[in-house]
């Protein structure tokens, strides 16, 4: 599925802001307890460390405040919060309420779960609720994979970290940011990414791999010709990070530089939904984003799901 965006309301980015927990988890820590090595998970998945701790709702009412606080913007004068989360608090109620009442915002809230999919997916549910009326949203991005790991499976620990990602998303009169936008998902792979309640996360990683930067690149490619780009058009590619060998893979089949790459999987490893927000604040902080860029975010996920929108920096 995917459109251009025809309406008359649009919306731009005014701020941002995340929260990752203090505990770091180096390589050398793992290999501690795992039969695993800091050269393999580097070579294989470009992982150097991760952040572990905290609650979804507390790393998300932490991203939330420092989003507020750079869009100069109180809690009250946001209409909703829209929370991609695949590790709520709770199975009820969604951990959106607990944000929306930590932060003190007196509009609505609602969790997405389109997995590692979800901030973008929760992007374009945002935007059209901006165009029908609603001024001001805090989208956030916030997961705690740790606690759905079994920390005795190589196969899944070595990839896993915990954080949040949010920005403020305000309206605007015209096209504001948002350029395109492309959303999909096959439920007949919902086998190769799982957990079940009270369970662990299965992966096959292998499987997820090879569809992932299919899914990745197509939607991409969806995206940038809806807004009626091409690939050299692209300034800043902010991919879901879940391997850098998938982001490297990806890169090159959309011929985007891997320059133009973001990438935090190093600090953060995959943190699912906050790994895209994640991301795109760390290019926000480090000057990588100026106005006029085009920017194009994409990730996949559990599902499958796959989701990428190219934005046009500023406004
Ligand atoms: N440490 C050391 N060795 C390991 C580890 C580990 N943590 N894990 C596997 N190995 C070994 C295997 O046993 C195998 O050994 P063998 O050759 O003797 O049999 C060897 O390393 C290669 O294993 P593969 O599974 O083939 O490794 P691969 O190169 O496929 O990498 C990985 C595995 C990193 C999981 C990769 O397949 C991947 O990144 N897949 C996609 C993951 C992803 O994108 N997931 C989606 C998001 S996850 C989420 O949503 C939370």
């Amino acid at each position: 599925m995917a459109t251009t965006r025809t309406g008359v309301r649009g919306g731009i980015v005014t701020g941002w802001g995340i929260s990752v927990p203090d505990k770091v988890v180096t390589n050398d820590d793992l290999s501690a307890t795992m039969d695993t090595n800091d050269a393999w998970i580097r070579e294989r998945t470009g992982i150097r460390e991760r952040r572990i701790g905290g609650t979804t709702s507390q790393l998300a009412i932490e991203a939330g405040l420092a989003a507020l606080a750079r869009a100069g913007r109180r809690p009250d004068e946001i209409d909703a919060v829209v929370l991609a989360t695949t590790t709520p608090d709770q199975i009820v109620p969604g951990t959106s309420a607990t944000v929306q009442d930590g932060i003190g915002v007196p509009g609505g809230a609602f969790d997405v779960n389109a997995a590692c999919s979800g901030f973008v997916y929760a992007l374009a549910v945002a935007h059209g609720l901006l165009a029908i009326g609603a001024e001001r949203l805090l989208v956030i991005g916030s997961e705690t994979l740790s606690r759905i790991t079994d920390w005795d499976d190589r196969s899944v620990a070595v990839l896993v970290g915990d954080g949040a990602g949010a920005v403020v998303l305000e309206a605007v009169d015209g096209p504001g940011q948002l350029l395109s936008w492309n959303l999909g998902a096959d439920g007949s792979l919902r086998h190769l990414l799982m957990c079940d309640h009270g369970g662990y996360l299965f992966m096959d990683g292998k499987e997820v791999f090879r569809k992932a930067v299919r899914v990745v690149v197509d939607s991409a490619e969806q995206a940038i010709a809806e807004a009626g780009l091409t690939a050299a058009d692209v300034s800043l590619l902010v991919p879901h990070q879940a391997n850098l060998r998938i982001i490297s893979a990806a890169c090159q089949r959309l011929g985007i530089p891997e320059e133009k790459a973001v990438v935090v999987i190093d600090r953060y490893g995959n943190t699912s939904s906050a790994s895209i927000p994640l991301a795109l604040v760390d290019a926000l902080e480090t000057g990588r984003l100026q106005p006029g860029d085009h920017v194009l975010l994409t990730g996949f996920g559990g599902g499958m799901t796959w989701a990428s929108a190219v934005l046009r920096w500023g406004g």
